[in-house]
């Protein structure tokens, strides 16, 4: 047991109260964030007279050998230390002495753990980002190749109407597009720094807290101290975002796992992607994407329990906090996983333009499009509808689709038809006459993928 407060105590701490309390099996995984906030403090320091030049350079030199050290994996975090900033503190003591101790002058652990957790939730929200960019790119170009793929829109799980799969694809891109505009927003707020509030009311020391805020890239520092140590706002802002990002890698694997049923046919996974049976020797199974859509529920756990667990705590800090960290390191390494697997899985995956079309035109998807016919020949769309009705009546008796009954039997219906009907119902003039911004006709879908390129290489 190697605490820093051993001070005022007379007995030893019970172990397995020491061990109730220790997070050094977990916070070791920002030691790089410890180093690089100390390094900045140090500097502040010396720069405010506080340190001299010379314990400078020793405590600067110390904590890039512990960061060597421990990269390299000739230093191992032991649970021998209570936390991560004890470790390196105890560390850098071991290694350059008396100078060593003067590290956390003019700072607390609150204040240090608060800036931690900043600096690696910023790293973190910067590899999501690139995670998130790298699906919008495998998505960018499966839209480019499949503007003229048709397949069914559905509402309700019912045939619809006929869309294209760039049109399809493309709805989960403004999701993940939002998603990315939601971790931007995330960062910018959270961009200022925590060190030199102390536990709580600041410090005695001239501290220069613009200058360390400088030094790690934050836009200013915090307002206010006791707030400083105690906001943990942006952790549950990150895993609303983190929650919102599975909930719509969810959805998309919901749909690839359809799509990749015997029912659908519309993928084919790649063999990379899919796994086999123990017992049935046919079965070749979509787990990735059932993964990553189970895995959705532990990063909402994650969420639910960090907002639980801030709800009653009174002003400053308090240990509850501590809770913040297993859940989010947790949920954040679970989302880059399912980013890279589901990216990987997409850009793999085979699309069945055939059976997608087929599946369009057997569906009476273009049954609008055959009541709008009647209303451009000047019936009301209400009587429209009724007429159009009454055709997939009989389509549904034959067991045939509204572009196989005869001409006469579109006229025994009602004697509006004439044989342009065929080519106004094909899927072919579905899509292409469906040209607002935002729909599934060609031309416009070419302009909304030609400013997604534009955004992607910008952003
Ligand atoms: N391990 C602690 C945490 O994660 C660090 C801060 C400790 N501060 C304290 N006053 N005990 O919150």
């Amino acid at each position: 047991m190697a605490q820093l407060w051993g001070g005022r105590f007379t007995k030893e701490t019970d172990q397995l109260v020491y061990n109730f309390n220790a997070s050094i099996s977990f916070d070791q995984k920002f030691y790089e964030q410890d180093i690089r906030g100390s390094k900045a403090h140090v500097k502040m320091l010396a720069k405010q007279g506080i340190l001299t030049e010379e314990e400078r350079d020793e405590i600067l030199k110390g904590l890039d050998g512990i960061l060597e050290d421990v990269r390299s994996g000739r230093l191992l975090i032991t649970s021998e230390y209570e936390d991560i900033h004890s470790f390196v503190e105890a560390n850098l003591i071991d290694r350059i002495g008396d100078a060593g101790k003067k590290l956390h002058t003019g700072r607390s652990r609150n204040d240090q753990v608060a800036l931690d957790m900043k600096l690696y939730v910023r790293d973190e929200i910067d590899e999501i980002d690139e995670e998130v960019k790298n699906l919008l790119l495998a998505l960018q170009k499966i839209m480019e190749e499949h503007v003229h793929t048709y397949m069914p829109g559905f509402t309700h799980l019912q045939k619809a109407q006929p869309v294209t799969l760039a049109h399809h694809i493309g709805a989960y891109f403004e999701m993940f597009r939002r998603d990315r505009s939601r971790l931007f927003d995330i960062r910018k707020r959270m961009n200022t720094c925590p060190l030199g509030a102390g536990a709580l009311a600041g410090t005695t020391y001239p501290l220069d807290r613009t200058y360390t805020a400088e030094l790690l890239g934050f836009d200013e520092p915090t307002r206010n101290s006791m707030d400083s140590v105690s906001d943990r706002d942006y952790v549950i802002e990150l895993l609303s975002a983190l929650s919102t990002i599975m909930m719509h890698l969810s959805r998309f694997s919901e749909e690839i796992i359809l799509w990749n049923s015997n029912e659908y046919r519309f993928v084919e996974i790649d063999d990379a992607y899919s796994t086999g049976s123990s017992i049935m020797p046919q079965k070749k199974n979509p787990d990735i994407a059932e993964l990553v859509r189970g895995k959705t529920g532990r990063v909402y756990g994650a969420l639910m329990s960090i907002m639980t667990t801030m709800k009653g705590i009174p002003l400053a800090y308090n240990k509850d906090m501590q809770e913040d960290k297993e859940l989010t390191f947790d949920a954040i390494d679970t989302v880059k996983g399912c980013l890279a697997l589901f990216t990987g899985m997409v850009s793999t995956m085979q699309f069945r333009k055939d059976n997608m079309e087929a599946s369009a035109k057997n569906g009476f998807t273009n049954a609008t499009d055959a009541a709008d016919y009647l209303v451009n020949h000047g019936v009301p769309f209400r009587d429209a509808h009724g007429i159009v009705g009454r055709l997939v009546l009989t389509c549904l008796d034959k067991g045939i689709s509204l572009d196989d009954l005869s001409l006469e039997e579109y006229k025994e219906i009602s004697p509006v038809f004439e044989k342009d009907i065929y080519e106004a119902i094909s899927m072919r003039t579905c899509v292409e006459k469906r040209m607002t911004l935002g729909a599934p006709g060609p031309e416009v879908m070419e302009q909304v993928i030609a400013a997604n390129k534009e955004y992607l290489a910008k952003e």
